[in-house]
């Protein structure tokens, strides 16, 4: 079979990683193998992203770009995915004749036909079809092209919860779960990979199989721990509406999963939090987070903040500032609130002005820069068990330089980076001896003790090198 070349660019959140990857599974069987470079690409796919106005801009103009691209190459195929294309649907195509698909976030499964369709028939598709219930070959388990030491995984797709700031509910469409069989039989063909780290993606992992009456998330849990050879799992978003106790207690007794939960709080203020739609209080997300902490004392809890939100006043501001404050996150992303299509809050009066929404952003930065810091601080002197990602960054650039200067490296320092269960940043170095070739570390668990903390991460020695 004749082989071509798929470049994918990816916009936005871990579940676009995924899709991407499953994009290019599906098109494997056409012939498609990736390549970095849109210059000899036979095929150009944007995965886009439509959370914030921000993504949005970030996809419109990259497409924009391929324009010239395309002009150098006419046979070129470009498709738009993802929640943008869902969103716009064919206004994409008004304006932009180099291209040549639209498909929505349900659509990943018919992209190979679509692609067969525009090739012999030269014509442009849009295809934004949702549907309330998984289709089948909307998740094909069979062949993952991602078999990185953590990978993430979709056990959902789509919410029903509609937070009234948030295009999610619609352009991911009704929540929907994955049967358990084929979750576990996509983990185990990671694992068989080499994937030792798996992330369970949803927009609600929480209400994972209530609604289909299945298996629930924490038995989910339980069934994922029991996998051979995979090391660690962790999940991602939480509500804290549906944070139940059982799914706490899996922070006790899974030695699997990792001591972190990501727990968007968006407010501090009950009055945004009601407006926002969260259907809960500050109270009883302070008693979620103290429950967390008495559970398991060594969790680290991330968050969410939207700066801005329409009405927010300078006490709902300071109810946030005084919560973050009592928490001390070990980590947050904070976003200035934009307008989205059709959601309700676009229609809110009392907007906060751009330059109000900046100042309250840089505000809350630096209150949580401290606390992160102080975080990681603590760590110092301790012993972390760390499962290596890899070469680090600087390691890798450092050896594509130096292989450039023929290999004239003198190798006695290697340069690795990993997680710790907690999901912070280590980097450590293994003394390998003068000019001898690494040892791969990759995918290994590595006792570390730590030595410096830095803003986003920790430095440290192998206690067994
Ligand atoms: N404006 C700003 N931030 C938003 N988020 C979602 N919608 C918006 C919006 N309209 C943020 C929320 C969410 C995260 C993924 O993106 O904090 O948790
Ligand atoms: Fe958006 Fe709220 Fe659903 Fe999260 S829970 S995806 S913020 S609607």
């Amino acid at each position: 079979m004749e082989t071509k070349k798929i470049y994918i660019c990816t916009i936005g959140c871990q579940m676009n990683v995924y899709d991407s990857d499953k994009i290019l599974s599906h098109l494997k069987p056409l012939g498609y193998n990736s390549t970095d470079s849109l210059e000899i690409a036979d095929l150009i796919i944007v995965n886009t992203c439509s959370i914030r106005e921000k993504a949005e801009q970030k996809a419109f103009s990259f497409v924009g770009r391929l324009a010239k691209i395309k002009q150098k190459n006419s046979s070129l195929i470009i498709a738009v995915g993802g929640c943008l294309a869902q969103q716009a649907g064919k206004k994409i195509l008004a304006g932009r004749p180099w291209v040549d698909i639209v498909f929505g976030t349900h659509a990943i499964g018919r992209l190979p036909k679509m692609i067969q369709q525009v090739t012999e028939k030269k014509s442009r598709i849009v295809d934004v079809k949702m549907f309330e219930t998984i289709q089948p070959g909307e998740f094909d388990t069979d062949t993952p092209c991602n078999s990185d030491v953590s990978s993430f995984i979709t056990i959902m797709r789509g919410c029903d919860n509609y937070c009234t700031y948030c295009v999610v509910p619609h352009v991911r469409g009704r929540e929907a779960s994955r049967h358990p069989k084929d979750i576990i039989t996509e983990i185990k063909a990671l694992v068989a990979g080499g994937t030792r780290e798996v992330t369970l993606l949803g927009q609600n992992v929480n209400s994972y199989g209530l609604k289909e009456n299945m298996f629930s998330f924490p038995e989910l849990l339980r069934m994922v721990n029991e996998i051979k050879g995979l090391h660690r799992i962790r999940f991602t978003t939480s509500h804290p509406k549906d944070l139940s106790n059982d799914l706490m207690n899996s922070f006790r007794d899974l030695d699997k999963l990792c001591r972190h939960i990501h727990l968007p709080v968006q407010s501090g203020s009950d009055d945004v939090l009601r407006r926002m739609n969260r259907k809960y209080t500050r109270r009883i997300y302070l008693e979620k987070v103290d429950n967390l902490r008495q559970i398991s004392p060594e969790i680290a809890i991330t968050s969410d903040i939207i700066v801005g939100f329409p009405g927010e006043t300078d006490q709902d501001f300071e109810a946030t500032l005084k919560l973050v404050e009592q928490i001390r996150f070990d980590g947050l992303f904070a976003f200035i609130y934009s307008d989205r299509p059709n959601v309700s809050a676009a229609r809110f009066s009392n907007k906060v002005s751009e330059n109000e929404k900046k100042e309250r952003l840089q505000i809350l930065l630096n209150l949580q820069e401290k606390y992160t810091l102080q975080k990681n601080q603590a760590k110092v002197g301790k012993i972390e068990t760390v499962l290596v990602d890899g070469l680090s960054k600087k390691q890798v650039a450092r050896n594509s330089c130096e292989n450039d200067l023929n290999n004239s490296l003198d190798h006695q320092f290697f340069q690795w980076a990993g997680r710790t269960s907690a999901n912070k940043i280590v980097n450590f170095c293994q003394n390998n001896g003068y000019k001898k070739k690494p040892g791969n570390l990759a995918g290994m668990l590595i006792d570390v003790k730590i030595e410096k903390a830095l803003a986003h991460s920790l430095w440290g020695k192998p206690v067994n090198p």
